[in-house]
C-alpha cells in the first residue's frame, strides 16, 4: 500500500492504476463500518483508494473539528490489512484555495434535518467531494447509508453534475447490542453509551411496527420519543427517499431518521424501510 499525502504524486499514482477504481472517502478513526465499505469497493473493483482528510469546511464554528479522532496510525494499519492500493491524506493548503469556486448543497435536501441543525455542513461535504472525485477519478466511490441525508446529497450531485462515478449504498454496521458504528462513540462514557442504545432501540421498535402492520407515522414517532424519553432527542422524522415527509409508511420508500444528544455527543442514525 502507498501512503500519498500530495496531490502530484496521486496524479501520478492514480494514472498508473489501470482498470476499476473503488474509492472510500473518510475522515480517518477507521472502524469495522469503514472496513465494511473498503471490504465493498474490494470485490467490485480492481484496485481502491481510501482517503483519509478531516475536512474542516464540513464542521461549523464551535463543533467538534479540533477534537474529532485523528488516529493516522490505526488508520494505516487497517487500510494495509484491507488491501488498500493508495491511501490518501491530503493537506488543507494543496486542496483548498483562496476565493476558490464554492459548490452549494441543494437548497431543500441540504438545509433541511441535519442540514436545519448544521446550516453549510453540506456545502462543505459537497466541496470536498467534489474535489476528492475530481483527484482519485474513482469508477465507484462508497458511502454509508448510515448518513442518509449526505449519501442522498451526493447522489443529487453525481446526477446534477453528470459525473461519471457510480455511488455505492452500504448498510450500517452495528455493534451486537445495536449501536450503530461511528467515529464519534469514541466521546462515549460507558454511561453515555448505555444510554446511546435507546436511539437503536426506538428504531427496532419502530421496524417492529412496521412489520405487523402500523402505517401511521405519528404513531411510531410518538412511540420511538417514548422510547427515547432519557436522552435529548433532536429530531425523528420519517421520509421517504427524496427526504420529504410522510404521514402514512411507504414499504421499500421510507427512511427512519433519528438525531440525538447523549451528554455532548450528538449522533445520528436511521433505518430504510
Ligand atoms: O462521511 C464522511 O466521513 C465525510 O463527510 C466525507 C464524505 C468523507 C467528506 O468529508
Amino acid at each position: 500500500m502507498k501512503i500519498i499525502r500530495e496531490l502530484e504524486s496521486l496524479k501520478a499514482e492514480r494514472a498508473g492504476l489501470k482498470g476499476s477504481v473503488g474509492f472510500v472517502p473518510t475522515m480517518g478513526a477507521l472502524h469495522r463500518g469503514h472496513l465494511s465499505l473498503i471490504r465493498k469497493a474490494k470485490e467490485e473493483n480492481d484496485h481502491v483508494v481510501v482517503s483519509v482528510y478531516v475536512n474542516p469546511t464540513q464542521f461549523l464554528p464551535g463543533e467538534d473539528l479540533d477534537r474529532y479522532p485523528r488516529r493516522e496510525e490505526s488508520d494505516r494499519k487497517i487500510c494495509e490489512t484491507a488491501g488498500v492500493d493508495l491511501l490518501f491524506m491530503p493537506k488543507t493548503e494543496e486542496l483548498y484555495h483562496e476565493d476558490e469556486v464554492a459548490l452549494k448543497a441543494p437548497a431543500y435536501l441540504g438545509y433541511i434535518l441535519e442540514g436545519n441543525r448544521r446550516p453549510g455542513h453540506f456545502d462543505g461535504v459537497v466541496q470536498v467531494v467534489m474535489k476528492l472525485f475530481g483527484l482519485v477519478q474513482p469508477t465507484r466511490a462508497y458511502f454509508g447509508k448510515k448518513d442518509a441525508q449526505q449519501l442522498r446529497i451526493l447522489q443529487k450531485m453525481q446526477e446534477d453534475f453528470f459525473i461519471p462515478v457510480a455511488i455505492v449504498p452500504v448498510d450500517t454496521v452495528r455493534e451486537e447490542d445495536g449501536l450503530a458504528l461511528s467515529s464519534r462513540n469514541a466521546y462515549l462514557s460507558p454511561l453515555e453509551r448505555r444510554q446511546a442504545l435507546l436511539i437503536s432501540k426506538a428504531l427496532k421498535r419502530a421496524s417492529k411496527m412496521v412489520m405487523t402492520g402500523e402505517r401511521s407515522v405519528s404513531r411510531i414517532k410518538k412511540e420511538m420519543m417514548e422510547t427515547m424519553a432519557p436522552i435529548e432527542v433532536e429530531y425523528v422524522e420519517i421520509v421517504n427517499r427524496d427526504f420529504r415527509p410522510l404521514s402514512q409508511i411507504e414499504l421499500q420508500n421510507s427512511i427512519i431518521l433519528v438525531a440525538a444528544k447523549v451528554g455532548k455527543t450528538r449522533l445520528i442514525d436511521n433505518i430504510w424501510l
